[in-house]
């Protein structure tokens, strides 16, 4: 079956549209890759239930699959919540798709954080559903831009916590001491689909995003995908880009590939750049194994993995065991 999907999208690709070639890769700034490092964290501890189910408050830290040198988010699990309980908290499955996330300050780093929890079906059934009525489904957002149409399931997902979400960060942005705080969206796989809408929106009201994602299907009708591949900050190496779209891919990773399937006739499209992590499997990845590569700004149908070797284990690894807590 899995091996079925990608084949057909791999030569629906190479049938097909209107893909520019890419660009040679190359390996990416250090502070591309500390800004992945760290938010790959964030993204593994929406998958853990104290930070996602209420629990998380200003008293608290956020939890991580175990602990001290076995911890799968160690950048993260020291970073307070905010004091402020009204904006600074988790958000515990939404109605219809199980949607969960937290929002988090994070003083160290001087970060606001949102981030979502990937789909796990076992625990929480709802979140297959995301997946399931992106297929070939999408809804007109015009609001971002003309002709622009997104993943069904993944913006409405992301629009059952739209108004929280996006209230929460706006609130912890006046606090005049976080007003200079970089704001970040994450998530891990179906996470880091609904997490682009939650950039998407903030970017809207004209603040800076660092929108990254690991393993996220697609989101995108293709003028949506060029919409946002266009925010992407051009970078200088030395500086910590106050734009960025970080999309996070894994050698063998089948998901970026595969899901929404296109063969309703609709096909979705994935943003630029990507980052390629090009170790296999359980292999952490240093800067020097992660390459950057862009289509030029343009959105891309496949996820560019490697479609040739896939393996079940790189989705659950990008810099560490990013979904350890599912
Ligand atoms: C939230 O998760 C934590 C950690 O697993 C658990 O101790 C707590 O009972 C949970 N609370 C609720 C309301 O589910
Ligand atoms: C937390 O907020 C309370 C009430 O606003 C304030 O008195 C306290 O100093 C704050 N604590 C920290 C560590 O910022
Ligand atoms: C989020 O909410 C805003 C404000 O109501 C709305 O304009 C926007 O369309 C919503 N976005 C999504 C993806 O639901
Ligand atoms: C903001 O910064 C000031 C000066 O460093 C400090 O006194 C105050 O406690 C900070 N407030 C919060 C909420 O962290
Ligand atoms: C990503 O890295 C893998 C492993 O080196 C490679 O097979 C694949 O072609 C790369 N993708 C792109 C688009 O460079
Ligand atoms: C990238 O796009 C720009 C502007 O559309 C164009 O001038 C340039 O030739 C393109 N580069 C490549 C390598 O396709």
């Amino acid at each position: 079956m899995r091996s079925f999907n990608l084949r057909m999208v791999v030569n629906a690709a190479l049938a097909g549209t209107c893909l520019a070639s890419p660009l040679a890769p190359v390996a990416i700034p250090l502070i591309d890759f500390q800004n992945i490092n760290l938010y790959s964290q964030y993204a593994a501890a929406a998958y853990c239930n104290a930070n996602n189910n209420g629990t998380l408050n200003p008293s608290t830290t956020l939890t991580c699959a175990g602990t001290g040198s076995q911890s799968n988010c160690p950048l993260v699990e020291g970073s307070r919540c905010s004091n402020d309980t009204e904006n600074s908290r988790s958000i515990f499955s939404s109605p219809t798709y199980g949607t969960a996330c937290f929002v988090a300050v994070d003083d160290t780093n001087k970060r606001i954080v949102v981030s979502f929890r990937g789909t796990d079906a076992r625990r929480y059934p709802k979140t297959a559903l995301p997946n399931i009525f992106s297929v070939g489904v999408q809804n007109p957002v015009p609001q971002y831009c003309a002709g622009c149409a997104a993943a069904k399931g993944y913006s409405e997902a992301f629009g059952e916590v739209n108004t929280t979400v996006i209230n929460a960060v706006i609130a912890l942005r006046r606090d005049a001491n976080r007003s200079g705080y970089q704001v970040v969206t994450t998530g891990h796989s179906l996470g880091g689909a609904v997490s682009t809408f939650a950039a998407l929106e903030l970017r809207r009201m004209g603040i800076p995003v660092h929108a990254a994602s690991f393993g996220m299907p697609r989101t995108a009708n293709p003028q949506l995908a060029d919409f946002i591949s266009a925010q992407d900050a051009n970078p200088n190496p030395n500086v910590n880009p106050q734009q960025r779209n970080y999309r996070v891919i894994h050698r063998g990773d089948f998901i970026p590939d595969s899901l929404p399937l296109s063969i309703l006739g609709r096909e979705s499209r994935h943003i630029t750049p990507s980052f390629n992590i090009t170790t296999d499997n359980t292999a952490v990845p240093g800067a020097n194994d992660i390459t950057i590569v862009t289509i030029n700004g343009t959105s891309q149908q496949t996820g560019v993995t490697d479609s040739q070797n896939i393996y079940q284990v790189a989705h659950a690894f990008y810099l560490g065991p990013i979904s350890k807590c599912n």
